[in-house]
């Protein structure tokens, strides 16, 4: 793999490769003194020109885990504020030495706009409503183990796994990049939304759809719920709030409804009384911290892919068991 913009970089099998090489890391976390020499020597610059908290803070304690170097890129203080061009500012840290930019933008298509200027690697963090890469894969690789980690070897761990995608689908990059490690494994997504929260054609998507969450609520297995991007909503496209929560959200009713082996997620940040009215805490089965911890755990497993020595993942993984002097 050279570029992480979307899971299309990963190759056909990638996915499931990725979630193996995630276990590796997550022996790694699990360690007294939780870091490896893997990538000494490396640099990683986190250039996050949208807000994050999740994202950003797991990329960089993933980089620190394996020993690499990290560089920290803020918008709100630097010279683009000054009128510099995003290629200069991406050519000034370049040469600083950078050997993968993690890049968050609210514009889609800037990772493969940054990835034609520079020779380093390119993470997409975050596009725009466009793709969301290393949330899908942290996503895909918690559900693979809250659901008993089945075999990964015929490339379908989720077979027979049904999810409800529910919200703000339209805008969200989350769900874009979900739909595909979802269905790549297996899993059989049903996008639940007012019709004006959809994207304009589903013809590519491989799922179907529905406005009615109370229809579908006795059939899945997994829900996860969209937060409701309100900074995305230009036009007006929901009568209100209120009518979307009452049609779409986890309130407490539905909670009590819902069969106690059915997972929740969410990405975060959650808008509580919002997408989500009851304390997850509370509910039988909610993923929604476990996918904050694992994300670490995928984002060390993307980074060493991309930049372990040689290239060559299979020949590097043994020296994960090195521990850091
Ligand atoms: C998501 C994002 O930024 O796309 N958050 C995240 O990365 N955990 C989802 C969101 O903002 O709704």
């Amino acid at each position: 793999m050279r570029h992480l913009r979307s899971l299309d970089d990963l190759g056909p099998g990638g996915v499931v490769r990725l979630l193996g090489l995630t276990d590796h890391m997550v022996d790694i976390g699990r360690r007294a003194m939780p870091k490896v020499p893997a990538l000494r020597g490396r640099t990683v610059a986190m250039c996050f020109f949208e807000d994050s908290t999740r994202t950003r803070l797991s990329f960089d304690t993933a980089a620190k885990r394996l020993s690499a170097d990290t560089m920290t890129f803020s918008v709100s203080n630097s010279s683009l504020n000054k009128g510099e061009s995003l290629r200069d500012t991406i050519e000034t840290l370049e040469s600083m030495g950078v050997d993968a930019f993690v890049v968050r933008h609210r514009s889609s298509g800037v990772p493969w706009q940054i990835a034609r200027w520079t020779s380093a690697a390119v993470v997409n963090a975050g596009d725009g409503w466009h793709q969301h890469p290393t949330q899908a894969l942290l996503d895909a690789y918690t559900l693979w183990t809250s659901l008993g980690r089945a075999p990964l070897e015929d490339g379908r761990p989720l077979a027979g796994v049904r999810v409800a995608i529910v919200g703000d689908i339209k805008h969200s990059r989350v769900a874009r990049s979900d739909v595909d490690a979802f269905t790549q494994l297996g899993a059989e997504v049903v996008l639940v939304a007012p019709p004006t929260l959809l994207p304009p054609s589903l013809e590519a998507w491989p799922v179907t759809a529905t406005d009615r969450l109370d229809d579908v609520l006795d059939t899945v297995d997994v829900l996860y719920l969209l937060r409701m991007q309100r900074e995305r909503l230009g036009e007006s496209l929901l009568p209100g709030l209120r009518e979307y929560t009452s049609r779409f959200a986890l309130t407490p009713e539905r909670a009590a409804r819902l069969r106690p082996e059915v997972r929740v997620m969410h990405p975060g940040p959650m808008n509580r009384g919002v997408e989500i009215g009851v304390d997850p805490a509370r509910l039988a089965h909610s993923l929604i911290l476990d996918q904050v911890t694992n994300g670490v755990a995928v984002r060390m497993a993307v980074l060493f892919d991309l930049l372990a020595q040689g290239g060559d993942t299979s020949t590097t993984v043994s020296a994960l068991g090195d521990r850091h002097d």
